[in-house]
């Protein structure tokens, strides 16, 4: 199979090429990738060294470019595209919604539009549970719940995801939409909760947790999300909706308090010394409370389940960080101290 990745320098997209690259013999993969602060050619420098022109291509360019998606489909002769390749953090999103609404909608319009009159077999995009709103203290997200997106980048990707399935329901183009919960694992930028609160315990500094703390989140291994998308590459109904999860929900401050004693562990520091890091600050405006996932379609149509337990996979991740640090380094140094200080202020 001949796959063109987009987005595949950022945190999912890694771990998805990774896995493609070692699991099948016979995958070429071209990815697709602008290089925002999010991605990190260099994630993936082992693959460019080892099967680079090869299995393994790497193109720096914009998925809202069309003549550069043309290019690439035709000459690479792509059998399927997987579009990871978005604007993906909410407190970014509140401060600017115009790179979401660029990437996340038109980006993904132009690469669907492309996809679509060359002829590619199969189109997956990458969706998020987010689109769905928020929950109350019960229930689940199905495919079947209506679209109500609160954050401007729930927004930007719900719009993606109505043009999708526009494509189906109007050209009966074979696109599948994919809408996973919270993903945490290896290469993922320290903006997002879990490294955030890794890196700052580690650099004993402040923990900002949004208002009570008490918002939940339903999180699942990268590693199982990376298998889902490509259960549904391969098995996906054309139009088909698929939702992903773990039945893996976590409060915030629990999740917090959980790595904070996992890493006083490892660092040898005494038992509740980085929960004293903890900081209540401002909730997130339009903060959604709480996201869990009905995964029964992905489990019963296309016999998916998760593999990774949360106590394996949190515990691993921790290790990855630790061993990482020059990589956590390298990835915050320069824009992202600008955001950090004009997001949480100090440092
Ligand atoms: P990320 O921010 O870590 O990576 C995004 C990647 O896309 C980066 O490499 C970036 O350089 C690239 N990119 C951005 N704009 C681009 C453009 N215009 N053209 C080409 N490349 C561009 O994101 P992630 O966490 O890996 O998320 C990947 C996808 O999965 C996104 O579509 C996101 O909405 C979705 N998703 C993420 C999560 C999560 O928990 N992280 C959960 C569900 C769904
Ligand atoms: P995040 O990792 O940004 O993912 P999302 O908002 O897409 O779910 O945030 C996960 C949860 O953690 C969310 O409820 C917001 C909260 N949060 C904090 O409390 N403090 C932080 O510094 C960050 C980044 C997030």
């Amino acid at each position: 199979m001949r796959l063109l990745v987009t987005g595949g320098c950022g945190f999912i997209g890694t771990n998805f090429v990774y896995m493609m690259l070692e699991k099948h013999p016979d995958m070429v993969i071209v990815n697709l990738d602008k290089l925002t602060y999010a991605g990190n050619r260099f994630n993936l420098l082992p693959l460019e060294e080892r099967l680079g022109g090869s299995r393994y291509h790497f193109v720096h360019g914009d998925i809202g470019n069309a003549e550069l998606a043309a290019h690439l489909i035709s000459a690479y002769k792509i059998d399927a595209v997987v579009n990871f390749a978005a604007e993906s953090h909410v407190d970014r999103s509140i401060a600017d919604c115009s790179p979401f609404v660029r990437t996340n909608v038109l980006g993904a319009q132009t690469l669907l539009d492309v996809a679509r009159r060359l002829g590619v077999p199969k189109f997956v995009h990458v969706s998020t549970d987010e689109v769905y709103g928020t929950l109350g203290p019960t229930g689940k997200f199905t495919e079947d719940t209506p679209l109500a997106p609160n954050s401007p980048y729930s927004a930007s990707k719900a719009s993606a995801d109505m043009i999708c399935r526009a494509f189906y329901e109007t050209y009966g183009y074979n696109v599948c939409i994919t809408r996973c919960s919270n993903n945490y694992g290896p290469y993922q930028f320290p903006e997002k909760l879990i490294p955030l609160m890794i890196r700052n315990i580690i650099g004993q500094q402040p923990l900002p947790v949004y208002g009570d703390g008490l918002n939940v989140r339903d999180w699942l291994h990268v590693k199982d999300h990376s298998a889902a998308v490509e259960t549904v590459l391969r098995r996906g109904a054309p139009g088909g909706v698929y939702n992903i999860g773990g039945n893996n929900e976590w409060r915030n401050i629990d999740i917090v308090n959980l790595v904070c004693d996992l890493l006083d562990n490892r660092l040898g520091r005494p038992a509740g010394t980085s929960r004293g890091l903890v900081t209540f600050v401002k909730d997130r405006p339009g903060h959604d409370r709480r996201y869990a996932i009905d995964a029964t379609r992905m489990r019963n149509e296309l016999g998916w389940e998760p593999s990774c337990t949360f106590e394996q996979g949190i515990g691993e991740t921790i290790d990855w960080y630790l061993a990482n640090q020059e990589w956590v380094g390298e990835v915050t140094s320069g824009a992202y101290r600008d955001y950090y200080r004009k997001m949480y202020g100090g440092r």
